[in-house]
């Protein structure tokens, strides 16, 4: 089952550390749109995740799957951004506060054929965007404080969500929201009436026991009139 004009991208935070390539495998299997790689480096994050090699062995297991590399690492580089790319990403996103030239970072990821998005965090105002629309083609919006799986959504971001896609229209912009963080198949629905276009599932898909039940129960959710 899939849902029209909104994709789901599990976090592999919440899988089987173990067993990931089953769970992956299952996940791609079972519809789950994009496969999304949260990285971090115990600096920018109280957490520490998955490097470039553990990405490109993924690649070389699942080579036409949609890879979603989320950088939660400061400082953020293009030596950072170039290693993932080589390893197999196809979408990048970082944050601006972990980064001098936001703009000019965007630039790169675009000129490396790959999808550009910029992070935002809960207390991040979202303001800088009116001036990076061009080398932008996803805002991802956390609706939790980066670092853990599991946490709940903290309901003040969500009219962020709500305020980045009015100034992308405003701006003529076809910009896809992605947020993450707590989305679950209680909240799901509500989360997509402020217009969010991708959906990050970590713990309710991943940390599911049955993971095809969970899924349907989120596309059942979205679709739900
Ligand atoms: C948090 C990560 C999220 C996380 C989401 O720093 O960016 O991608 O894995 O997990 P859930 O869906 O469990 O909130
Ligand atoms: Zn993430």
């Amino acid at each position: 089952m899939k849902s029209k004009n909104f994709l789901i991208a599990g976090s592999i935070l919440s899988a089987d550390l173990l067993n990931l390539e089953q769970d992956v495998k299952q996940a791609l299997d079972e519809g789950v749109d994009v496969i999304h790689f949260d990285v971090m480096d115990y600096h920018f994050v109280p957490n520490m995740t998955f490097g470039p090699a553990f990405l490109k062995a993924m690649r070389q297991k699942f080579p036409k799957a949609i890879f979603d590399v989320h950088l939660m690492v400061s400082p953020c580089s293009e030596n950072i951004v170039d290693d993932y790319a080589k390893a197999g990403a196809n979408w990048i996103s970082f944050h601006p506060e972990a980064c001098v030239h936001t703009e000019r970072m965007l630039t790169h990821i675009q000129e490396l054929g790959l999808k550009a998005g910029v992070a935002l965090n809960p207390s991040t105002p979202p303001q800088l965007l009116r001036y990076l629309w061009d080398k932008l083609d996803f805002v991802l919006v956390m609706t939790v404080n980066p670092g853990f799986g599991g946490q709940k959504t903290i309901p003040a971001t969500l009219t962020k969500v709500a305020d980045v896609k009015a100034m992308a229209k405003e701006a003529n912009k076809d910009i896809l929201v992605e947020v993450d963080g707590g989305v679950k198949d209680s909240n799901i629905k509500e989360i997509a009436s402020f217009g969010a276009d991708i959906f990050v599932v970590g713990s309710a898909f991943f940390g599911a026991s049955d993971k095809k039940a969970a899924l349907k129960s989120l596309h059942q959710a979205l679709n739900d009139e």
